[in-house]
């Protein structure tokens, strides 16, 4: 243990969204302590997304500063492609350069399917699935030219299970794995590593649904230490989603069992037939991109 090197990110410049409160406030401290300069964006609305305030960006800045770190504040929106140049600005303009980004800034709007409104569905994809695209979009030539860049992307157990009353959170959230998983090989020949994360933690977002003894062990800081290792310059992996929530960490895959092969003229009924094996997930496994997932069909 002792020999692990230090997690460090002088001389990086990294943005964090929604990092006014949270999860996202905890990134940005943990990034700043070990040498991160840090953009403080968070547009400071409510849970549900109405409203905006600079103060929630300005008190995490404060922190970071008294605790002799470097950062700057940025209020604009995730949810336009606007509002992302404009983040990504910040950072150029402030510090130059651009290597890290983080997205998390999140709202909710919870109501069960049959009660979503096209206003519900189209805010919380907003924010939280075109909120991811546009800031890595806007970063993504600089990361490029850098010829490094790593990027922290937030999804949800409700994305990768399912929720009830979370449609449009879940297929947000859902949609930001498979954007990642994309940026992951696009962005592999320029070190530009692409991961997310599906945290548990205390936040305004989980205090009214989660009793207060579970949240106290539910702390954001014991998510941000897994943020950290992937925005670092050691970090290998790309393309991965972790679950994280009070020091529990653990990979989460999509996996495809081994399947059944069916020759000839393929029956439904052959299909019924073949349904055991067909859900059987003894010897499931991850697949490396969708090339190879096809690759499976072909072979045999
Ligand atoms: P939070 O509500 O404290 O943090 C979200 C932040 O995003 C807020 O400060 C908010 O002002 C900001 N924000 C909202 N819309 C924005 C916009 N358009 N542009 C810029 N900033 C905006 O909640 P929390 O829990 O810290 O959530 C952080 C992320 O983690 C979210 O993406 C959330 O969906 C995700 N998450 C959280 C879980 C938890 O247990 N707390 C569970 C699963 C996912």
């Amino acid at each position: 243990m002792a020999d692990t090197p230090k997690v460090r990110f002088d001389n990086r410049v990294a943005i964090v969204t929604g990092a006014g409160g949270g999860l996202g406030r905890s990134h940005a401290l943990l990034l700043a302590e070990r040498g991160a300069k840090v953009v403080v964006n968070d547009l400071g609305g409510a849970v549900d997304g109405s409203g905006s305030d600079t103060k929630a960006a300005d008190k995490v800045v404060e922190e970071i500063k008294a605790a002799g770190g470097e950062a700057v504040a940025s209020y604009d929106g995730v949810d336009t492609f606007e509002g992302a140049q404009k983040i990504v600005a910040t950072a150029k303009d402030a510090f130059g350069r651009i290597d890290i980004v983080v997205n998390n800034a999140g709202i909710l709007r919870d109501v069960s399917f049959k009660k979503m409104t096209e206003d519900d569905w189209n805010r919380v994809l907003k924010v939280h699935l075109y909120g991811t695209m546009f800031v890595s979009k806007a970063a993504w030539e600089a990361l490029r030219e850098n010829g490094f860049g790593r990027i922290v992307n937030t999804t949800s157990a409700a994305g990768l299970y399912g929720n009830f009353g979370q449609a449009n959170y879940s297929a947000a959230k859902m949609g930001i794995v498979g954007l990642s998983k994309t940026l992951a090989q696009e962005g592999g020949k320029y070190d530009i590593k692409c991961n997310v994360i599906a945290p548990v933690a205390k936040s305004r977002m989980t205090e009214t649904i989660m009793p207060p003894e579970a949240l106290e062990k539910l702390l954001p800081e014991r998510v941000s230490a897994l943020v950290g290792y992937l925005c670092s310059e050691q970090l290998q992996e790309t393309g991965q989603v972790y679950a994280a929530g009070g020091g529990y960490i653990a990979r989460v895959a999509v996996v495809e069992g081994a399947g059944v092969r069916i020759g000839g003229d393929l029956t439904p009924e052959q299909v019924v037939e073949s349904w055991e094996q067909i859900n059987d997930h003894s010897k499931a496994q991850p697949f490396q991109n969708a090339m190879e997932a096809a690759g499976a069909a072909l072979k045999g």
